[in-house]
């Protein structure tokens, strides 16, 4: 499709499986979807619009024809809503959230949601983002450059703080280290896939991935109801000395038609689906950019220049994200080439037809932004890492509906802005002052989970950059021309 040849001479090919030449069989794709589901494609998937098949919970279609999921995701998408295998692995907690809310209760939950998540409202997050990537950093300056570290651990441990930062400003109310604990506990379960959900087994019949941690379930649920609880109470005696913080604003939501607000148990699992949707999402997002400039110096000093250039004292912080136009074209082709969300998928209602094929009613309809990013009908060198895909011109050869990192349609992610702000920041905050230099001798490997993310984490070694020369200033420059 895009026209434009790409700068191939920098271009390098990062891991990724080479797509297998015929399918699995029944037992070993069992084993593969449970072990890393990115390993189970076939070529025809990345060749092929439709690939239609039957696995042990029904029949299942990979559409990757951008017209076919304009149809599934936009013009019918009333017809496709989320399927019973995604139903399972969310936990309940997430049962109220927008995340998995259908029909009347997505509608009144998205119009309500959606100025929290505005340009404008995250665009006042920036600082927090911006203070979370400097302590980062300066931590990761202080280490000793002989000592590897685990860098997709450390934003993880990021992009939780700055989702802390941002709903609950006032602080947890408990003890910081227990809450995230019990934070770390509960995403870990919600975001594995057990093999009964797989075989497609009752949902009375227990899941045991999930029997192990519910003390953890327990304690981070209630520390969110005391939280809410706290600052209701705050509300009511001070509304004027509350921070505007997401908690904040979830609480005086109210919908624009009807001016209801909230229920308890939908604020509650709104930030426990926040906090979900939110946090490893970014952090791989992260992780894979970091890992993918450390291969690249010349995108690597690309990036730095910009970030010293754009962050330099005195230029103006308000949408500074917005100039960082280099460090975001590393981001997209990032999450081109390792999307968080690996695969989207839906359930037909009705039957449909896509791409020339008859979909029945109950077809279990995956859109892999995995798959699709790397269609061999939809991109020129596919596999390469090329930022300059994300730069004009060629950014305007991108299909709408061939690269959806976060999905399309009115599903579409209501924290992408807010994702890619902070990514934005944190990569050019990190460049700026550091260089990554990946742990001699370890292999790095995607593992598709619920998100995709570097298998063992990613270790690196970190030195600091030549101190800066100071940034030209436009006063005395002037005056130097004058003369
Ligand atoms: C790089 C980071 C992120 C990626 C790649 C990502 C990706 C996605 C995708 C693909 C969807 C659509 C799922 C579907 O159609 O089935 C989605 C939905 C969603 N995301 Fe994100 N996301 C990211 C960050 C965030 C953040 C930071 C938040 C909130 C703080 C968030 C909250 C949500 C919510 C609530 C939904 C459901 C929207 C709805 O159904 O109306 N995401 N995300």
């Amino acid at each position: 499709m895009p026209s434009v040849s790409l700068t191939k001479s920098t271009a390098f090919r990062p891991p990724s499986p080479t797509p297998l030449a015929q399918p699995l069989g029944a037992i070993a794709l069992l084993r593969t979807l449970r072990d890393n589901p990115l390993e189970a494609w076939t070529q025809a998937f990345f060749e092929q619009p439709i690939v239609t098949m039957r696995l042990p919970f029904g029949a299942v279609a990979t559409v990757s024809d951008p017209a076919a999921i304009r149809r599934v995701l936009l013009d019918n998408a009333a017809n496709y809503r989320k399927d019973t295998l995604q139903r399972r692995i969310v936990s309940a907690g997430l049962a109220h959230g927008l995340l998995m809310a259908e029909a009347d209760q997505w509608r009144f939950q998205r119009r309500t949601l959606a100025p929290l998540f505005a340009r404008k409202a995250v665009m006042g997050f920036a600082p927090f983002m911006l203070r979370a990537a400097e302590e980062m950093t300066a931590r990761w300056a202080a280490a000793d450059a002989d000592e590897a570290i685990d860098v997709a651990a450390e934003v993880t441990r990021l992009t939780l703080e700055v989702l802390r930062q941002t709903i609950f400003s006032d602080g947890l109310g408990r003890d910081t280290e227990d809450f995230q604990e019990a934070m770390r506990c509960y995403f870990d379960t919600i975001g594995q896939i057990d093999p009964f959900d797989l075989i497609n087994l009752p949902d009375m019949i227990p899941r045991f991935t999930r029997w192990k941690v519910r003390p953890a379930l327990r304690f981070f649920e209630s520390a969110v109801d005391d939280i809410i609880a706290r600052r209701r109470r705050r509300l009511a005696e001070a509304p004027q000395a509350v921070q505007r913080d997401i908690l904040t604003l979830l609480l005086e939501a109210h919908d624009v038609e009807t001016g209801h607000g909230l229920t308890e148990a939908e604020i509650k699992s709104n930030i426990i689906t926040f906090i979900a949707a939110g946090h490893e999402t970014t952090a791989n997002a992260l992780a894979w950019s970091l890992y993918l400039l450390s291969q690249s110096p010349e995108w690597s000093e690309r990036v730095a220049a910009e970030a010293r250039r754009e962050l330099a004292p005195g230029r103006p912080r308000d949408g500074v994200a917005d100039r960082l136009i280099e460090t975001r074209a590393v981001i997209e082709e990032a999450i081109r080439l390792y999307p968080p969300l690996a695969a989207i998928s839906r359930e037909a209602i009705a039957a449909d037809e896509l791409a020339d094929e008859t979909i029945a009613a109950g077809t279990t309809i995956v859109i892999a932004p995995y798959v699709l990013h790397r269609h061999r009908r939809l991109w020129d060198e596919p596999d390469l890492f090329d930022p300059t895909r994300f730069l004009p011109p060629a950014r305007e050869t991108i299909d709408r509906y061939g690269y959806l990192p976060f999905g399309a349609g009115p599903r579409i992610c209501i924290g992408a802005t807010f994702a890619l702000q902070e990514a934005t920041l944190v990569l050019a905050t990190v460049m700026r002052r550091l260089r990554l230099r990946l742990a001699p001798g370890f292999a790095v490997w995607p593992l598709q989970r619920v998100t995709l993310r570097p298998r063992g984490g990613l270790p690196m070694h970190i030195t600091a950059r030549k101190p800066e020369r100071s940034a030209p200033q436009p006063e005395r420059d002037a005056r130097l021309h004058a003369r």
